[in-house]
């Protein structure tokens, strides 16, 4: 069955798209994973379904209109500036909203740059409500999900984020539980190379077997305001044997909630999206203090067709 009889079962809209239904991972990238906290998915998806990504986001970037917004809401990855989250990011959970590059706005809020250019990403539940995505999310990347072993795998988020050509900024170093954090840990993310990426357009970086460090942080929040507090370790991420990870187009690399990685920004000529699904196991407690909450009585996606019920919201 498609996407569209199980998000019935939730209470969602749906439409009849249905995607080509992707594959589950080799036992040697399972081992790989495992071993690694990281790995490189070859050529999972096709150039068109990464097109038709790319395109619908253009769709969803020209449709939006930044005059209508009394103030745009950028998005940087500088420690001192997560801090900043506002209410339209604390909220942004369950929508599908815009984020832009911090040096694409003037003082007033506004735009001072092309607007698919500026452009940081758009989040944080596309695969909820834009038939594109949910396609994707639910059909292609399914069987490849639930090949990493989660008990009750949810797709909790997805993110496409642009790092346009001479304006996406770096992304420091960071461990994703920090963000998304479940009690055992069992966060995982699958981001899809949309476009070619190396090290001259900001490509992944990452550090083999750093998912078996502690996790430094935990970003908290209590629905006003968010602040990222130490967790299990005092300091900074190692970057210490750091690689980076070139891809083609629809190659996918999966990581370990825990494992350390980050990119460059991207001052080259050439764009470097990609789309991210964190998924979490919904066998697993999920905190109130995260700031990813749904409204009370509106269950998580799920790919088992139910709602999740050891969340908190
Ligand atoms: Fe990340």
């Amino acid at each position: 069955m498609g996407v569209a009889g199980g998000l019935l079962a939730l209470g969602y809209d749906t439409a009849s798209t249905e995607g080509r239904v992707g594959r589950s991972l080799t036992s040697e990238e399972s081992d790989f994973l495992t071993k690694n906290g990281y790995v490189v998915v070859k050529g999972f998806a096709t150039k068109n379904e990464c097109n038709q990504l790319q395109k619908r986001i253009e769709q969803l970037a020209d449709e939006f209109d930044p005059n209508a917004a009394d103030r745009l809401s950028p998005f940087s990855s500088h420690e001192e500036d997560r801090e900043k989250s506002d209410d339209y990011f604390l909220t942004s959970g369950d929508k599908i909203r815009f984020f832009w590059e911090p040096h694409a706005m003037d003082e007033n809020g506004k735009l001072v740059m092309n607007k698919r250019q500026a452009l940081n990403k758009v989040g944080h539940a596309l695969h909820v409500h834009d038939d594109v995505f949910r396609s994707f999310v639910y059909d292609t990347l399914r069987p490849c999900v639930e090949s990493v072993g989660f008990k009750q795998p949810i797709p909790l988020q997805t993110m496409y984020i642009c790092k346009s050509q001479r304006a996406g900024g770096e992304v420091t170093a960071h461990q994703d539980s920090s963000f998304l954090y479940t009690e055992p840990l069992s966060t995982h993310g699958l981001w899809l190379s949309v476009h070619q990426a190396d090290e001259s357009n900001g490509c992944l970086w990452v550090i083999p077997g750093s998912h078996s460090i502690p996790l430094y942080k935990r970003f908290v929040s209590d629905g006003k305001q968010a602040v990222l507090r130490t967790h299990e370790h005092k300091g900074d991420l190692p970057l210490e044997g750091g690689v980076p990870l070139p891809t083609e187009i629809g190659d996918l690399v999966i990581l370990h909630g825990n494992v350390v990685h980050w990119s460059e920004a991207n001052m080259s000529d050439r764009p470097r999206h990609a789309y991210m699904l964190h998924v979490i196991d919904g066998a697993c407690h999920y905190p109130e203090d995260n700031w990813l909450q749904y409204p009370p009585g509106k269950p998580f996606p799920s790919y088992d067709r139910v709602a999740a019920s050891t969340h908190s919201s």
